[in-house]
This record gives structure tokens, C-alpha cells and sequence, in this order.
């Protein structure tokens, strides 16, 4: 939706207006202001009110505003609201100790950033100290953040979108990339029945012969996010743990966006069978306030003194949330939600897919879900427009989706569902009516 196509005199367009003039946007260009939110819902600075099927940026895993998220927040304001990171700190040590109880295997020590892309590098910190190497393999389709050092890791690259971070060289170091897993369009060309996961063994290739500077571990994300919502097929995870150990490196599971019942579990991990070596926290960790963890076994979790910190990482307002809502999580057994509600919108999707024409694939795990339209289900051509389309009408029925990948820039032609892990039947079926009543609107019209 352009400025142009709203109606003159709207708040979110005034709005609009005004933030061009201070805020410098380099992260999309939605003319919609968001002024309220309670649980799934959310109201627009016009007063036009959204269901939301992505948790906010798949921010708000118990949805907005909870009331006992909100509680631990107020609480812990009313005791003390900064502690320096060289303090000790009650909500710091209480929030750690509790992923790490949750945590699947040995991992234990945690290292708090503020965001999904500084933990990255935390992990990356630790893994180089640890092996004295300093290459890291991770996927082509990979979005592992937009820090000068996770960009190398990231699809976002001159090769993918035309003069992306160009000329920041000096900045970015060099990755080996191997081609991502993908069963709906395998790299290798292979079928999933006969493939012997053959994609997982370029990692074994990369981590042997790819370096130059000896390799310092595997970088990878449970469930390709921004890179087309695929999920790693059945043992990839643990196939690539197995080759990680046998060069004595780390496997580094970046949950940023599948931890937290996202996936299913509390960790994406655990539904692979998988005890990796680290595992990265962001977005839904504060509990929508801006906290992220690199969690690690005892073996990588040695730093130098001041080499690796933030001064506001681990407040304790962010972290008494992140308490507050895995504690939620826990006792409202929200990994079994997401597991019983995740199935509930994969079979309307799929029911809706029967009689549509550009549904290609639906896909996904728990409550990260993924649609990908396509033109011809024969050749899989992107319908990259007619998801911009299904997008717009999806807003103006009134709900929220995401678009995702695969690869080239904002381009995407996958739908993204990421609910709140709380959420019930009757709004997973509300989400299911809207969307279905969108496609066929652009379908209609084409
Ligand atoms: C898997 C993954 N890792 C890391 C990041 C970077 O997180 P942030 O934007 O908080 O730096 C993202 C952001 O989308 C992500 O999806």
C-alpha cells in the first residue's frame, strides 16, 4: 500500500508524513501506524482493527500487551529498573538459569546482546576463541542478521540484490556458503525419498576444504525463515551435528525467530533430536522488550575480559519479562498450543490450497508456517506479484500476514503465518476464513 492509494487527511498517512521527515527507514514502507494492541488483535491510528497472524514481527509470542508480561514489567520497575553489566543482577541470573533449565543437553552459560544479530556475533566470539578458527559455513539463503559481521552470513549480498553492501568490504568478512536445504525446490536437483541428504554433506565439504582460516563452526537456522519458511528436512540437523563433531567445530542453531514454541517446543532443537553446541535467542525473548542470548555448553563459553558486551544487555525490565513469559509458556504448556493449533492451520491451509490455483506448497512446524504461491504448480514459477496482491488484500480484509523469501531481496513469494503461541481455534479459524477470502479475491481478479 502506497501513501497515494490511502485517503487523504488518514491518521496513518499524517503519520507517514511526519516520520519521513526524521526517521531514516531502511526496514520496509508500510503506510500503516499502529497505535493498539491487546492478544491477537490490533488497532491502526484510523481505528481499523487487524487480527494478527504474525505475533507483531513474530515479536509477541503470548501476543500483545499480556497481562502477566505486563505485570512483571511494572513489578520489576518498581524495584530497580538498570543494573550495569558489571553488577550482579537478580533478574539477569534468574532469566539465565531458567533457559538454561529449559535448554536442551549441556548448554548452560548465557551471553545476553540486545538484539538477534549481536547475539550472532556472541556466538560467532565464543566459537573463534574456542577452535582458534575463524570461517564459518552457513546457508546461501541464511539471514543471520545485518551487523557488519553477520551479513557475510546473510542472503542480503551483492550476488543476490543488485549493489547490496557494496563497497563496505572492508567490513564484511567472507563466508562459505553451501546450498541451503530446500525439499519443495532442492538445489541439488535430488527427491527427498533417495537425496541421503546430500545437502548436508556439502557442510562436511565446506568445513574441510572450503576455509582459509581454519573453520570456527556451522551456522544455521532451524527453519529457513526470511529465507522462504523451509523447514530442515527430517535428520539434517542432526547429519550436520554429526559432521560438526568430526571436524571439532560447533553447531550454532540460530532460533532467533524458531525458539520460544514458535516451532513447536521451547527450543526448536528439541524437534530435531539435536544438543547443539549454541543456540541464539532474539525477538520474542524480551517478551517484546529488545533482549537477545547466544546459550552455550561449558566448552564455548570462554571470552576475553571486555572483549564482547553491551551496556544495556540483560536489563532487568527485559529480562523479568522474558521470565514472566516463559513461565506462561511453561505452565500453559504452550509448545503442546503451538504443536495442536499449528496443525489446525496447516489443515485449513491446505484445504484452502485444493481449490486455489496459486498455492504451490504449504508448509511449516508448530506455528511458523509458510505458503508459497506460485503461477504453475508444474514449474513453480514465483508469483511474485500476485503476492503482493494477496498481501494487500489479506490488510484490507483485515489481517496481518508476513511474505518471506526465497532469497531475492524483498521479492517474496511465501506467506508467512507466526501466531501468538497462545492462541485459540476460534482465531486460528478466524485467520484461516480471512485469508482464504483474499486469495480467492486476487485469483478471481486474475
Ligand atoms: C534467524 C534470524 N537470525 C538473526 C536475525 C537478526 O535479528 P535482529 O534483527 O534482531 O538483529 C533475524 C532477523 O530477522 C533472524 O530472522
Amino acid at each position: 500500500m502506497s501513501t497515494e492509494e490511502l485517503p487523504a487527511g488518514t491518521a496513518s498517512r499524517r503519520l507517514r508524513a511526519e516520520s519521513d521527515a526524521y526517521v531514516l527507514k531502511c526496514m520496509g514502507d508500510v503506510d500503516l501506524a499502529l497505535v493498539e494492541g491487546q492478544g491477537v488483535r490490533v488497532r491502526d491510528a484510523d481505528g481499523r482493527e487487524y487480527i494478527d497472524a504474525i505475533s507483531a514481527e513474530w515479536v509477541l509470542n503470548l501476543g500483545f500487551r499480556h497481562p502477566e508480561v505486563r505485570q512483571a514489567i511494572l513489578e520489576q520497575l518498581d524495584t530497580i529498573d538498570y543494573v550495569s553489566p558489571v553488577f550482579e543482577s537478580e533478574a539477569r541470573t534468574a532469566l539465565a538459569k531458567r533457559l538454561a533449565e529449559l535448554a536442551p543437553g549441556r548448554l548452560q552459560k548465557v551471553l545476553y546482546a540486545l538484539s538477534g544479530g549481536a547475539a550472532v556475533e556472541g556466538a560467532m566470539h565464543l566459537a573463534m576463541r574456542a577452535t582458534g578458527g575463524s570461517d564459518f559455513v552457513c546457508l546461501d539463503a541464511a539471514f543471520h542478521g545485518r551487523t557488519f559481521a553477520t551479513i557475510g552470513l546473510t542472503y542480503v549480498h551483492p550476488g543476490m540484490v543488485e549493489g547490496a553492501n557494496q563497497g563496505l568490504d572492508r567490513y564484511l568478512p567472507r563466508q562459505m556458503r553451501v546450498p541451503t536445504y530446500n525439499c519443495y525446490r532442492c538445489p541439488l536437483g535430488l527427491q527427498r525419498e533417495s537425496c541421503d541428504l546430500a545437502c548436508a554433506d556439502l557442510v562436511d565439504f565446506a568445513l574441510g576444504r572450503g576455509h582459509l582460516n581454519g573453520p570456527a563452526g556451522f551456522i544455521v537456522e532451524p527453519l529457513q525463515a526470511n529465507g522462504s519458511m523451509v523447514p530442515a528436512p527430517e535428520g539434517y540437523l542432526k547429519r550436520a551435528h554429526e559432521i560438526c563433531r568430526s571436524h571439532d567445530v560447533p553447531l550454532i542453531v540460530d532460533e532467533v525467530q524458531g525458539a520460544l514454541c514458535r516451532c513447536g517446543p521451547m527450543y526448536a532443537s528439541e524437534r530435531h533430536g539435536v544438543e547443539p553446541e549454541m543456540i541464539i535467542l532474539g525477538k520474542a525473548l524480551g517478551g517484546g522488550l529488545p533482549l537477545s542470548a547466544t546459550i552455550a555448553v561449558p566448552e564455548y563459553s570462554e571470552l576475553l575480559p571486555w572483549e564482547y558486551g553491551f551496556t544495556q544487555a540483560g536489563n532487568p525490565v527485559a529480562c523479568a519479562a522474558a521470565l514472566a513469559m516463559l513461565e506462561v509458556m511453561v505452565r500453559d504448556d504452550l509448545p503442546a498450543n503451538s504443536e495442536r493449533m499449528g496443525a489446525l492451520l496447516m489443515s485449513r491451509l491446505e484445504e484452502i490450497a485444493e481449490g486455489s490455483r496459486l498455492i504451490g506448497d504449504v508448509r511449516g512446524e508448530g506455528l511458523m508456517i509458510g505458503v508459497e504461491l506460485v503461477r504453475d504448480r508444474a514449474t513453480k514459477e514465483e508469483a511474485w506479484t500476485e503476492t503482493d496482491q494477496v498481501m494487500a488484500a489479506c490488510l484490507d480484509l483485515g489481517l496481518m500476514v508476513g511474505k518471506s523469501g526465497p532469497v531475492w531481496g524483498s521479492n517474496g513469494n511465501v506467506i508467512k503465518f507466526k501466531p501468538a503461541v497462545n492462541v485459540t481455534a476460534d482465531e486460528i479459524d478466524e485467520m484461516a476464513t480471512i485469508f482464504g477470502r483474499a486469495l480467492a479475491r486476487v485469483e478471481a481478479a486474475a
